[in-house]
């Protein structure tokens, strides 16, 4: 599907990181793209920016999720394009002893599941409710296309680390459900794809210590570097526009296997 000057399209989390250099990619072809974010700051900023519009959304809200398509929609119309970049992490074991007091805890329940409500559930609500407005577009071309959807799930979907038992089960989750949604909406015309990010160079990583950086650019065997958010937004337009790309879930790593820790 090819994305042209006004092709409206929403991202989430948009306004850092993975997400904003998908929003520029995106609005760099011409299309509209609303940002829905938390950070309405930063969102404001880069939806300025690249002349498009902000939608303070938390993604675990279904009201704010359905008032923030609703804006979109009406700035734009409806979109033809989501990309789901809203997420985070937590780093807890999921029991544990304390090395000085011998205390044993385990990973409070409400932690665990304030990740899951966050990138996985999240992430189904946006795009259930956006494949529900896209199948009211008609087809643009002949298959029959209406729309494209790409999420962000995680290399530690597949090799999690120690304490990312949450996370891991987050993004596994958006894994496993890549396949069947792209099946409940063949017959619309929406396609559904998935990119397991390794490690990029995002806000989220920039907090770390440069000799935390190094050694993980070290640890990816090639190229020896954290990604850039731009070669994330490059794979994330080519699951847009190539029309034969559907159903995948798709490692962008620099080959990296993640050690336990
Ligand atoms: N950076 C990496 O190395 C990396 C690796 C693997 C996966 N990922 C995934 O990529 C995605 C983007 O990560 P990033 O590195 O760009 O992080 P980031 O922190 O730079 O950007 C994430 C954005 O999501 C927003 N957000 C968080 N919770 C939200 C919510 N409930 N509702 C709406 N917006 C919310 C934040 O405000 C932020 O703007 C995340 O899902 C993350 O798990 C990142």
């Amino acid at each position: 599907m090819e994305v042209s000057s006004n092709t409206p399209a929403v991202v989430t989390g948009g306004a850092s990181g993975l997400g904003e250099a998908t929003a520029r990619a995106i609005a760099a072809k011409g299309a509209k793209v609303a940002i829905f974010d938390m950070n309405e700051e930063k969102g404001e900023a880069v939806a300025k920016d690249i002349g498009g519009i902000f939608c303070k959304v938390n993604v675990m809200s279904d009201e704010d999720v359905d008032a923030g398509f609703a804006k979109a929609r009406e700035a734009h119309g409806q979109e033809r394009i989501l990309v789901n970049c809203a997420g985070i992490g937590n780093a807890i074991k999921t029991a544990k002893r304390d090395k000085q007091t011998g205390e044993i805890s385990h990973f409070p329940m409400q932690a665990f599941e304030f990740v899951i409500q966050v990138n996985l559930i999240g992430t189904f609500r946006c795009i259930a409710k956006s494949a529900a407005g896209m199948m009211t577009l008609d087809p643009i071309n002949e298959d029959g296309a209406r729309g494209a959807i790409v999420n962000t799930a995680s290399v530690a979907g597949e090799d999690g680390q120690i304490g990312q038992a949450a996370y891991s089960a987050s993004k596994g989750g958006v894994i496993g459900m890549t396949l069947p949604i792209a099946r409940d909406l063949m017959q619309e015309g929406i396609r559904v794809n998935t990119i397991l990010p390794g490690i990029f160079n995002t806000p989220l990583m920039n907090a770390a210590p440069p000799q935390v950086k190094d050694a993980l650019a070290a640890s990816v065997p090639f190229p020896k570097r954290l990604g850039n958010p731009e070669e994330y937004a490059r794979l994330a337009m080519t699951m847009i526009e190539c029309g034969y790309f559907n159903g995948e879930d798709v490692r962008l790593d620099g080959a990296i296997r993640m050690a336990p820790r």
